[in-house]
């Protein structure tokens, strides 16, 4: 089908009600994007997802050279905050500065290797060694070699310092890239991307929880999995009723990264008729995570009427409302 044949229609409303709501001057953004032709050829080229050569190549190539996102500047409060990332073979520290910036290190003692912190999240005034006791200040700068004086000074005449990462921040988004070279992590985000979000306050956000999946799978399976909702009716049937997955949004950029617009907590109208109840043991579970009690909720008043509910319940309420109606 010609690009222009192609008929357009927002799918998502919400997206739009939300930035408009709650972030003064933004502006819907219904723009229809072009096309991106990805043509019609299939590859059948399955060492992709099981030779180790093209892992190790996606590390050399990939991994070691993108910027990653590796968390959020809540889990990082104070002086001293670190979060750890482990990442294939690598460990690095994410860690808040005495002048409140943040400087990435990787998770390496200097002497003979071991990794100075095992905890994913914490906060320290310096980092000590655990095999021989050397100590590194926050920025990864060694401020102690226990005996320093049994050592040779040529073994030790050279720099003691951890390697440094680079660490960026996107609206309270923390990003790290091992290539030294990479270039400024709004150039790899893009205007495109950093527009279509510029709405969303996440800045001002915390993270809630914090989970961790280990997949027996090659990651681009993973990833192809969930650009896509098409497979929930086949493999978890249960989350029709929380997503409208038949009429998700894909915008793609043209330096490759792409937002997926799903609308949340309503059903696709192509599957409603297979629910028995507007409101399942699913909408409820959500509603108990944000502090509403499905038991004794009402409907949601117009948001113009709201005063202290925060956002989150309030979206939810106004889900269910849909949902009851
Ligand atoms: S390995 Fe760290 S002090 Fe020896
Ligand atoms: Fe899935």
């Amino acid at each position: 089908m010609a690009q222009a044949d192609v008929p357009y229609e927002s799918f998502h409303p919400d997206h739009a009600v939300y930035a408009e709501k709650h972030v003064p001057g933004a502006k819907r953004n219904d723009e229809k994007r072009s096309y991106v032709d990805f043509g019609t050829e299939r590859h059948d080229d399955k060492e992709r997802y099981t030779s180790s050569k093209v892992m190790a190549l996606e590390w050399e190539k990939i991994w070691t050279k993108t910027w990653l996102l590796c968390g959020h500047e809540s889990d990082l409060p104070e002086v001293g905050s670190f979060m750890k990332i482990d990442f294939g073979p690598e460990s690095i520290l994410v860690v808040r500065q005495k002048d409140e910036s943040l400087r990435a290190i990787y998770n390496v003692c200097q002497h003979r290797g071991m990794q100075l912190e095992s905890r994913d999240f914490g906060t320290n005034v310096k980092f000590n060694c655990p095999f021989h006791l050397w100590q590194y200040d926050l920025s990864g700068k060694c401020i102690k070699v226990t005996d320093r004086e049994s050592f040779r000074t040529e073994a030790l005449d050279h720099s003691l310092d951890i390697e440094q990462v680079r660490v960026e921040t996107w609206k309270g988004w923390v990003f790290i890239s091992m290539d030294r070279d990479a270039i400024p992590l709004l150039d790899y985000l893009g205007e495109d991307l950093v527009t279509r979000l510029e709405a969303y306050p996440f800045e001002h956000m915390k993270r809630m929880s914090d989970k961790r999946q280990e997949w027996d799978a090659n990651w681009k399976l993973a990833l192809e999995a969930f650009i896509e909702g098409y497979h929930l009716q086949g493999l978890h049937p249960e989350l029709i009723p929380l997503a409208d997955t038949y009429r998700i949004q894909q915008d793609i950029f043209p330096n490759g990264h792409s937002v997926a617009i799903s609308r949340f907590l309503m059903p696709s109208e192509q599957y409603a008729h297979r629910l028995k109840a507007k409101m399942t043991g699913e909408h409820q579970l959500f509603m108990r995570e944000a502090g509403v009690d499905p038991a004794t909720f009402q409907g949601a008043r117009p948001m113009c009427e709201r005063s202290s509910s925060s956002r989150r319940e309030h979206m939810l309420k106004h889900r269910a409302m849909i949902l009851a109606s």
